[in-house]
C-alpha cells in the first residue's frame, strides 16, 4: 500500500557532500522504487524568520514557506526527519523551522482549564535519522541519547506523531563501507516506508 512520505532534510548546509543529504536521497530513492509518494523539505533551501515571541507562536502571521511545510505535514502519513548532531542537539535552524511550523491550531490545541493540549498530528509515523562524529554507542550510553529522546517526547509525541523509529549514524566521518551500509539501510527503510 503506497504511503505519502515527507522527508525533512534538516541540514543547514546546502553543500551536496553532506552525508545527511545522501541519506535523505537514499531514503527517497527507495521510497520511489516502491511507488510511495514523496515530498522533500530542505531546511537549507527554506528561507524563514525565526519566531521571537509567544504571541507570534499563538497568533502571528504564517510565512508562506512555513505554510508550505505545514501543508506537506498535513498531507503525509510518514515523516522522515534527518539532521546532523550539532553541539549535542539538532541544528538551530531546524529547531527554528519546527518552532515556526508546529504552532497551536495546527500541531496541537490548547485546552481551557486543566488537561494536556490536544494532539492534532495523530496517525502519522516518523523516522528520526541523526548523524554525528562520536560513536553511536557513546551517544546512547554516555549521553543517554538525550536530544533524540527530547525530540521524540517534547516535540513529536507531544503533537501525536508515532510510532517513531530512530537511526543513529555514529562515526560519520568513518569508512566508505560503513557509509554504504547506511545508505543501503535508508533505501530499505524508504522501500518499506518506515
Ligand atoms: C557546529 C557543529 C557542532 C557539532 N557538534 C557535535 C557534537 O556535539 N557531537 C558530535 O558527535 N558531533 C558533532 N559535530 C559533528 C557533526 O555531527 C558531523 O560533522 C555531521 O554529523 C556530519 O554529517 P554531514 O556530513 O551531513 O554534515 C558537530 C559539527 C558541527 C559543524
Amino acid at each position: 500500500m503506497p504511503k505519502r512520505i515527507l522527508i525533512i532534510d534538516g541540514h543547514p548546509d546546502p553543500e551536496p557532500q553532506r552525508f545527511v543529504h545522501a541519506l535523505a536521497e537514499a531514503y527517497a530513492s527507495g521510497a520511489r522504487e516502491a511507488r510511495h509518494e514523496i515530498q522533500v523539505v530542505r531546511v537549507s533551501d527554506t528561507p524563514f524568520e525565526l519566531l521571537r515571541s509567544n504571541r507570534d507562536f499563538k497568533e502571528g502571521k504564517l510565512p508562506a514557506e512555513i505554510a508550505n511545510v505545514q501543508s506537506a505535514i498535513s498531507w503525509s502519513d510518514h515523516i522522515v526527519l534527518l539532521f546532523p548532531l550539532w553541539l549535542g542537539s539538532m541544528p538551530a535552524l531546524l529547531k527554528g523551522l519546527l518552532e515556526q511550523t508546529l504552532r497551536p491550531g495546527f500541531a496541537f490545541d490548547y485546552r481551557s482549564g486543566k488537561g494536556l493540549p490536544k494532539k492534532r498530528l495523530k496517525g502519522k509515523s516518523a523516522r528520526v535519522v541523526v548523524t554525528m562524529g562520536m560513536p553511536a554507542l557513546f551517544y546512547r550510553w554516555y549521553f543517554r541519547a538525550h536530544s533524540v529522546k527530547s525530540l521524540q517526547r517534547n516535540i513529536l509525541r507531544f503533537v501525536g506523531v508515532g510510532p517513531i523509529g530512530t537511526s543513529i549514524v555514529g562515526n560519520v566521518e568513518g569508512s566508505a563501507p560503513m557509509r554504504e551500509r547506511w545508505l543501503e539501510r535508508m533505501r530499505r527503510y524508504g522501500r518499506a516506508a518506515k
